[in-house]
């Protein structure tokens, strides 16, 4: 059975390395996973006033995007020790309104990636706090911390490094692997 898997890039700028990760990510993808790219740079900032029965349109298409998804994969660089706003922005528009959130129960991993030597590990373990606080079902391992992004890609922005697309396929197969673990659980989820 394939997996719709939707993934989420932190990063908002086109040649980001989280971006390019992500692209490299979904080509490695066993045939039992379809990565769907599920863009959140237009959501509007979150706001209880906007939460009325005519939401802003992003947050609905992007709701329903997520929705129509087994399962989450975050690709997220790190700012200031964290994870971009623009994506704890998105996980916010997912959770409400209260009682609907779009992310309750679905299996989820995360790859951070940084141009530094930390591999983005303190974005990497506060986004992993949020997903908890959402009921995200998290990977807890293999934990995947990408360091120094720069080196890792040719000029085409192809995945050079060949030691990065092992360990990538290695995490895809966990992934797989937990996907399927959490499937009877969500069989039950919501009856
Ligand atoms: C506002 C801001 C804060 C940043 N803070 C961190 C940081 O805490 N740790 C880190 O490793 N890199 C930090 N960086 C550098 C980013 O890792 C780098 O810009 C990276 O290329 C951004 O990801 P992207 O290439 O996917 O857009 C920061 C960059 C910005 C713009």
């Amino acid at each position: 059975m394939q997996s719709n898997v939707a993934v989420i890039v932190g990063s908002l700028r086109q040649a980001g390395y989280s971006r390019l990760m992500a692209r490299a990510i979904a080509r490695l993808a066993p045939p039992s996973m379809r990565l769907v790219d599920v863009p959140i740079g237009d959501l509007p900032l979150y706001n209880e006033d906007l939460e009325t029965a005519t939401p802003p349109a992003a947050w609905t298409g992007f709701r329903e995007a997520i929705a129509g998804c087994e399962a989450v994969l975050f690709v997220t660089p790190e700012y200031n020790r964290s994870m971009p706003g623009a994506m704890k922005n998105a996980l916010d528009v997912g959770s409400r309104p209260w009682g609907k959130s779009v992310w309750s129960g679905k299996p989820a991993a995360v790859v951070s990636v940084s141009p530094g030597a930390l591999g983005g590990m303190a974005s990497n373990l506060h986004l992993r706090q949020v997903l908890y606080a959402v009921n995200l079902v998290t990977m807890p391992h293999p934990e995947a911390y990408i360091a120094a992004a720069g080196s890792l890609f040719d000029e085409g922005g192809q995945l050079a490094s060949a030691a990065t697309r092992e360990f990538l396929t290695g995490f895809l197969q966990a992934f797989e692997t937990w996907i399927r673990r959490q499937r009877p659980a969500l069989a039950g989820f919501g009856d």
